[in-house]
């Protein structure tokens, strides 16, 4: 079997407390305890310990938040240290989405920095990449995502880099319905695991999760799980409703079953 896949709700600025906890009990109740995927659930930074609560019996879903801070503490109005978000029983990270980097300015070195708090803080980073539409049709899909590879992962030396997570989201395929074909998501895959290989070596490569993000849903996700690199995915829109984030892990999930039976 290639990696176990890791299917992650990323939740945005969505979901008060009380929603976490009303979509976490009832989506408990259906997840059981299976296990074929990891399933992670990003909720914003305010919705983290009613996340925590209510998974808390169950050992099958991983918490993340959605953003942190580089600094350990200090002045700095309105962050959240790596430090905090541990205490809340996280487990993951998401750093650089693209929102991020398009909306707040987050530079390749700003993440960067981020990335190594958080391993510090033996939090993993589901560190983001991805290119826009104008970048892809210029023919610089592979300049874009080598760059922000390299950059984020410059101090992760090769006994840390396996607990990081890549997700894979074009810029243009978010919250756009548009997503990219299996074709051109193992393509990308494909090209972040050389660049891994490159920067490690094909064993620690070959351990990397490398999730695809954008437009995510249950129809679509047996395709894309189904390429070679492709080991989960970062689910937005798709993953504010119950059954449908829970018809992405039954997806993911067959095609587990298909390819071990
Ligand atoms: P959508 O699934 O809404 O396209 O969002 C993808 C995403 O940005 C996940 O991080």
């Amino acid at each position: 079997m290639k990696r176990k896949p890791i299917i992650a709700a990323n939740w945005k600025m969505h979901m008060t407390p009380q929603e976490t906890d009303e979509f976490l009990r009832s989506f408990n109740r259906l997840l059981g305890s299976r296990d074929v995927v990891d399933v992670v659930i990003a909720p914003p930074f305010v919705s983290l310990a009613a996340a925590a609560d209510a998974t808390r019996p169950s050992e099958n879903i991983a918490i993340a938040a959605q953003n942190m801070s580089p600094e350990p503490a200090g002045a700095f109005t309105g962050e959240i240290s790596a430090r905090m978000i541990k205490e809340l029983d996280c487990d993951y990270v998401i750093l650089g989405h693209s929102e991020r980097r398009t909306l707040f300015g987050e530079t390749d070195d700003y993440i960067q920095r981020k990335v190594s708090a958080a391993l510090d803080a033996r939090i993993k980073p589901i560190l983001c990449v991805g290119e826009t539409l104008e970048e892809r049709d210029a023919n610089k899909l592979e300049e874009v995502l080598e760059r922000q590879l390299r950059a984020g992962m410059k101090d992760v030396n090769r006994s840390r880099a396996d607990d990081l997570v890549i997700a894979y989201e074009p810029v243009w395929a978010i919250g756009t319905g548009r997503t990219a074909s299996a074709e051109q998501a193992q393509e990308a895959h494909a090209f972040i695991r050389k660049v891994l290989t490159e920067l490690y070596d094909a064993e620690v490569a070959g351990q990397i999760c490398i999730q695809y993000g954008g437009s995510v849903k249950p129809a679509n996700i047996a395709e894309l799980i189904s390429q070679e690199d492709v080991d989960g995915a970062l689910v937005g829109g798709a993953s504010l409703e119950v059954d449908s984030f829970f018809g992405i892990i039954k997806g993911a999930e067959e095609h587990v079953r298909d390819t071990t039976a």
